[in-house]
């Protein structure tokens, strides 16, 4: 049987101006998968992840969390606070200490540790996002990829269950986006469930192991890489496209020039087919 981490049921939200963000959303989060919302803009992606450590409350219909329904006094919002983690698409909305140390250890220090295992824990964060070097900085001077990669610096000393990243390589050079790519798949390898929005379809292509794809905040379609990019009608009504890789795979297959059982996943693994 599955084990889910994170179930919503009849996820329903609207904004105070009457913008129906979320409609009627059932969908479930297997424990320690690498997941990935798809889907243009407004489609209500951020939304979905605020409300998923109670940043923000359903109109309708509830999530639950280790099978219990999320609660929303301030001792329990913490608590899940900690369990769940979130690193906002804007990092100047996250940021609030005056520098990057004091930023990155504020949520360590919260979480009553020893002096030495918050000091451990904010030096590995700031060594694995590679922003150590900027530690005494004010974080208002950072450029926007060094403030993205304090920001997720910020939730990984916590070392929550889940972590949350809402487009979490969108303002970052290649160099760092595989950077954070590598260090992701080392959190996962913990049993950390990672969830993460992107427009990166073909990142999202190789690297998740489940795909929703969401438009006017419903589910147009979910599965593992190969169903979703396979199913032309979920990829219409959620206004994407597919992946380079799937795509020159599926026309050379046509042709009859390769064959797999296993569908490429990156460029790697389709020129070594196209190699045979
Ligand atoms: N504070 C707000 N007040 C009113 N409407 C909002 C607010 N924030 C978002 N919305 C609306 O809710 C809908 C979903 O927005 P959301 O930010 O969740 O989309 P998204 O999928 O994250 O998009 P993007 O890819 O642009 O980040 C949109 O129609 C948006 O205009
Ligand atoms: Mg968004």
């Amino acid at each position: 049987m599955k084990d889910y981490i994170i179930e919503l049921n009849n996820l329903t939200f609207s904004y105070s101006d009457g913008t129906k963000a979320l409609n009627n959303l059932n969908l479930k989060i297997e424990r320690g998968k690498k997941i990935s919302f798809l889907g243009i803009n407004g489609a209500g992606k951020s939304t979905l992840f605020l409300h998923l450590n109670g940043i923000l409350k359903p109109t309708k219909g509830e999530i639950v969390f280790n099978n219990m329904p999320l609660k929303y006094s301030q001792k329990e919002l913490k608590k899940i606070r900690q369990k769940i983690g979130i690193v906002f698409q804007d990092p100047d909305i996250q940021l609030f200490s005056a520098n990057v140390y004091q930023e990155v250890s504020f949520g360590a220090m919260n979480l009553n540790l020893e002096k030495a295992e918050v000091i451990r824990r904010v030096d590995k964060a700031l060594q694995d996002t590679n922003v150590f070097e900027y530690k005494h900085k004010p974080t208002h001077f950072l450029s926007y990829g060094q403030k993205k990669r304090v920001s997720i610096a910020d939730i990984l000393v916590m070392e929550p269950e889940v972590i949350i990243l809402d487009e979490p390589t969108s303002s970052l050079d290649p160099k760092h986006s595989a950077m954070i790519e590598e260090l992701l798949n080392d959190i996962n390898k913990t049993g950390t469930t990672l969830l993460l929005s992107t427009h990166d379809i073909d990142f999202a292509y190789s690297w998740s192991d489940y795909i929703f794809i969401l438009r006017n905040g419903e589910l147009v379609g979910e599965g593992t890489p190969a169903e979703v990019f396979e199913n032309s009608e979920w990829i219409e009504a959620g206004a994407i496209e597919k992946p380079l890789v799937f795509e020159v795979y599926k026309a050379l297959e046509a042709k009859g020039l390769v064959h797999s059982h296993a569908i490429p996943r990156n460029k790697d693994q389709l020129l070594k087919l196209i190699d045979k």
